[in-house]
């Protein structure tokens, strides 16, 4: 059987035209994007949700430069045939051009990162222009985007009255002007995600954005229902590694503790 053919912007581009739909998770090591990749995910995104599902932080504020490289690299060197897309973590591209062509470039070219994803809209145009100059493919994300969490006052669904659902539908068509090649849609009624998606002719990914957009992106621990406290409405679990996990390590504990580990059958 022949390997699938790399997956590139200009693929993910016709696929909307096409009107296949793309299959996107986040991973954050070399393990889960080596069996992602080979289960045929199209884009691996290491994005800055590793501060929350991976170092234990509250929000996605806290997470440097530093970390995101560090985990690109490791996502790297699986050597995926998905496109490699690493976020921008928060005041990594906010606070003017320079800062985020740098670190845009050091997700490149330190971890491996093939495009970088970025939040916002009109008020980081300059960034984007900047980084696309640069040759780096930006991947635009509107709606709920978790680094404006103070200012939304928790994790919200966007764009509910009119108003807004047209303010989010400008910013994506901005975005795409900007050269986006491609766009998160968080957090918004799936009505007006499809609006957002028949408005721009890059494709779109969802989550929590209901079924029309051109693809679908989850976090990959949500889905493998690692954390069983956590079940908002737009995840759909497809394991409960978590409770998986719990059992394992308890019954492992049981048999250190009792004898019955290691046995002769696990010993030289
Ligand atoms: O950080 C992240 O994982 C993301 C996705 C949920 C889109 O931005």
């Amino acid at each position: 059987m022949s390997a699938r053919p790399k997956v590139t912007v200009q693929s993910l581009l016709e696929m909307k035209r096409r009107g296949d739909k793309i299959a996107v998770l986040t991973a954050y090591d070399y393990p889960t994007a080596r069996v992602q990749d080979a289960a045929g995910v199209e884009v691996i995104l290491v994005g800055d949700s590793l501060g929350m599902v991976v170092l234990g932080y509250e929000n996605t504020l806290p997470v440097t430069v530093d970390e995101m490289v560090h985990h690109i690299k490791a996502v790297a060197r699986a050597r995926p045939r998905a496109l490699l897309v690493g976020d921008l973590p928060f005041m990594s591209y906010q606070a003017g051009v320079e800062d985020a062509v740098r670190n845009a470039g050091r997700l490149v070219k330190e971890g491996g990162a093939e495009a970088v994803k970025v939040e916002g809209a009109q008020r980081v145009e300059a960034s984007v222009r900047a980084i696309v100059d640069a040759a780096i493919p930006v991947m635009g994300h509107v709606g709920l985007t978790p680094q404006s969490v103070h200012q939304f006052g928790g994790y919200r669904v966007q764009g509910k009255d009119a108003d807004a659902g047209d303010r989010l539908v400008d910013e994506a068509k901005f975005l795409e002007q900007c050269g986006c090649f491609s766009l998160v849609v968080e957090g918004v009624p799936w009505k007006l995600a499809e609006r957002i998606t028949a408005g721009v002719s890059i494709p779109t990914i969802g989550i929590g954005a209901g079924p029309h957009c051109d693809g679908q992106v989850l976090v990959v621990n949500d889905m493998l229902g690692m954390d069983t406290a956590f079940a908002p409405k737009f995840v759909k679990r497809y394991a409960a590694l978590g409770d998986d996990m719990a059992r394992a390590f308890s019954a492992y504990v049981d048999d250190v503790k009792s004898g019955r580990f290691p046995d002769l059958d696990h010993s030289y």
